[in-house]
């Protein structure tokens, strides 16, 4: 855990950068500092390996204070990755990932073994990238290798500052969506500047909100959404924004959890009857694990009894996460969503007829309250 306490930072020539900042960076979670350019993202961040020195305060990283560990040591325990990649030009890809971990003498089997992982990791053939140099590779794959040098020394914790801000909306998302799923695995702490709302709603875990020098808000995307601190956090959301978060909360508020379900081993008449029963034309099926498989549909299951589950099994719908966005679901052809755990463990199904349901009873209170 990385604790800020009234931290204060006056540069040399006088101007106060940062004022009386408290905060923590949580530990193994995404952590983004957001807010209008100069209000102090990079100073925060440059503070927490040492590039920068703060004027007053206290900085602790698990309860040991920062001017009492050696930069040098610090910043190997730390990743960095920066918008203009800064990958070495006259390296190979290989050469870069296994920078910081050369400089630890790590043994070259070590190293390898590390770089392939990495670069797979970032759905990188190794065989194909390690040789290559950086100018051989496009935007966003540069911008990977970057993010996976960051990790190759396996560091506690990562400093990413405005790290895709340089890249093409099409890269970024992807780059986005992989960090999200890479940190999954990882869990590193991340300390992530942006400016840029949409990417810090997509990936935070704690959004920090700075002006001028100052913090204004902190807690969760859903937290800043639902409850805008004041009109300087609104007007930064934006009205879209926050109107649509009042409009749709995520897939676990409409969530059917008592939703009935077949197991791939029971037979299609066993299932065509829980159908019948429960009034569903659909239900997902899950095998001996409870992990979803997929989805059997009445329809098909009445014109062939003399089949299995599994081979009636529709595996082209796909499941969601709890915190999945409405929208997604709303957006695909789908009637029924299955919601799952990170590890497709079925929870409960979300029916889109339950969805609008609930969406027009929400419009009709809140209408209400207006008339
Ligand atoms: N070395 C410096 N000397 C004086 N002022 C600086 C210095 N570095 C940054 N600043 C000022 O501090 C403020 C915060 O800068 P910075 O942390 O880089 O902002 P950002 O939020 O855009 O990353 C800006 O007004 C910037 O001009
Ligand atoms: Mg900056």
């Amino acid at each position: 855990m990385i604790q800020l306490k009234k931290i204060n930072k006056i540069y040399e020539d006088g101007f106060h950068a940062l004022k009386d900042i408290d905060l923590t960076f949580e530990e193994g979670k995404i952590n983004v500092l957001i807010g209008p350019s100069g209000c102090g993202k990079t100073t925060t961040m440059k503070l927490l390996n040492r590039l920068i020195d703060y004027t007053n305060g206290e900085l602790t990283i698990d309860g040991k204070r920062i001017s009492d560990i050696n930069p040098i040591d610090l910043r190997r325990q730390m990743g960095y990755v920066i918008q203009s990649i800064g990958l070495f030009p006259h390296m190979t890809i290989y050469d870069n990932v296994a920078a910081v971990p050369k400089l630890l003498k790590w043994d070259k089997q070590k190293v390898n073994k590390k770089v392939d992982e990495l670069l797979k990791m970032v759905d990188l053939d190794p065989e194909v990238y390690k040789k290559r140099y950086p100018n051989e590779l496009s935007g966003g794959q540069q911008q990977r290798i970057g993010v996976i040098r960051a990790l190759a020394a396996e560091p506690k914790i990562i400093l990413m500052d405005e790290p895709f801000s340089a890249l093409d909306p099409i890269s970024r998302e992807q780059l986005q969506d992989e960090l999200v799923k890479l940190q999954e695995d990882i869990n590193k702490t991340i300390v992530f500047v942006t400016h840029d709302m949409d990417e810090a709603i997509k990936i935070a875990d704690q959004i920090i909100l700075m002006r001028d020098g100052q913090v204004v808000q902190k807690g969760t995307p859903h937290q800043l959404l639902t409850s805008p601190a004041n009109a300087f956090v609104e007007e930064f959301i934006g009205s879209d924004r926050l109107e649509q978060a009042r409009g749709l909360p995520p897939m676990t508020a409409f969530v059917d959890e008592a939703f009935p379900y077949a197991k791939i081993d029971q037979s299609v008449e066993d299932v065509i009857t829980l159908m019948v029963e429960h009034k569903k034309d659909q239900l997902p099926v899950v095998d001996e694990a409870d992990k979803y498989l997929g989805i059997i549909s009445l329809y098909r299951a009445v014109r062939a009894t003399d089949k299995t589950v599994q081979d009636l099994l529709n595996e082209d719908i796909i499941a969601y996460r709890r915190s999945a966005e409405v929208e997604k679901f709303v957006a695909s052809k789908d009637t029924i969503a299955p919601i799952v755990e990170a590890d497709d463990t079925f929870i409960g199904v979300l029916d889109q007829d339950v969805l609008l349901e609930s969406l027009h009873e929400k419009f009709d209170a809140k209408s209400g309250v207006k008339s």
